[in-house]
């Protein structure tokens, strides 16, 4: 980690549990004495959580796809400037919720946009950055969106439910945008994430320790 951070990006579709292992991978590595920072697409600095209301909301449902895709390019674009190129530049671990693949998997794989286009777009919105590790964390569509009703029903997370309204095949797709991603992008490692909190915890350090030497467990 001589002149740039590292740069650990989370995916996988609604409700496969990247968030609460995103904010415990942050917890250990903390503890490991290294300089983290946590973040989110969209989102992730004020403009970009703006961009994020207006993507979630289910009131937004008149959103074409082609406006959808540039509205995440432009949330990404800010929040690339004002989070994650400065949090490398001085030397932080950037874990980040969502990145680039997601608009291929989402937009791509789910809406049916042009991968070429989405891919310029993503180079334009990231002038070029890429994660060293992508953790793509896996399960079937409908197990995932019987838990992200679930977790929106306790937070009562009503404004932000346009995605999980969408129908299973939609979110079939969206998971084979991601599988097919992850085989043909060796930076990619795929997580089970069927089982409990900790096997996957487990999984997680697993390949932090083998890609980057970084011994997260005791
Ligand atoms: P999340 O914070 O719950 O992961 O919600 C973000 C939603 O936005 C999720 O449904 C996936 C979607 N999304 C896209 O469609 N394209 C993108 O580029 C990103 C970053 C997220």
């Amino acid at each position: 980690m001589a002149d740039r951070g590292l740069f650990i990006t989370f995916e996988g579709i609604e409700g496969s549990g990247k968030t609460s292992q995103i904010r415990r991978l942050g917890e250990r590595l903390l503890r490991l004495g290294q300089r983290v920072v946590v973040t989110r697409e969209p989102g992730g600095c004020p403009i970009a959580d703006d961009i994020r209301r207006i993507l979630l909301h289910p009131d937004s449902s008149a959103l074409v796809p082609r406006a959808e895709l540039l509205l995440y390019a432009a949330a990404r674009a800010q929040h690339v400037e004002e989070v994650i190129r400065p949090g490398l530049a001085g030397g932080a671990i950037v874990l980040c919720d969502r990145f680039t693949d997601a608009t291929l998997a989402y937009q791509g794989g789910g809406r049916g946009l042009d991968r070429t286009l989405i891919t310029e777009l993503n180079t334009l919105a990231t002038s070029g950055i890429l994660p060293d590790l992508t953790l793509l964390l896996d399960l079937p569509a409908a197990d995932g969106l019987l838990r992200a009703h679930a977790r929106n029903e306790a937070l009562a997370l009503h404004e932000e439910g346009r995605f999980e309204a969408e129908h299973l095949d939609f979110h079939c797709r969206v998971r084979q945008g991601y599988l097919d991603l992850a085989l043909a992008t060796p930076r990619f490692a795929v997580i089970d994430a069927t089982g409990t909190r900790a096997t996957v915890e487990a999984q997680i350090d697993h390949v932090v320790a083998q890609r980057f030497g970084l011994r997260v467990r005791p």
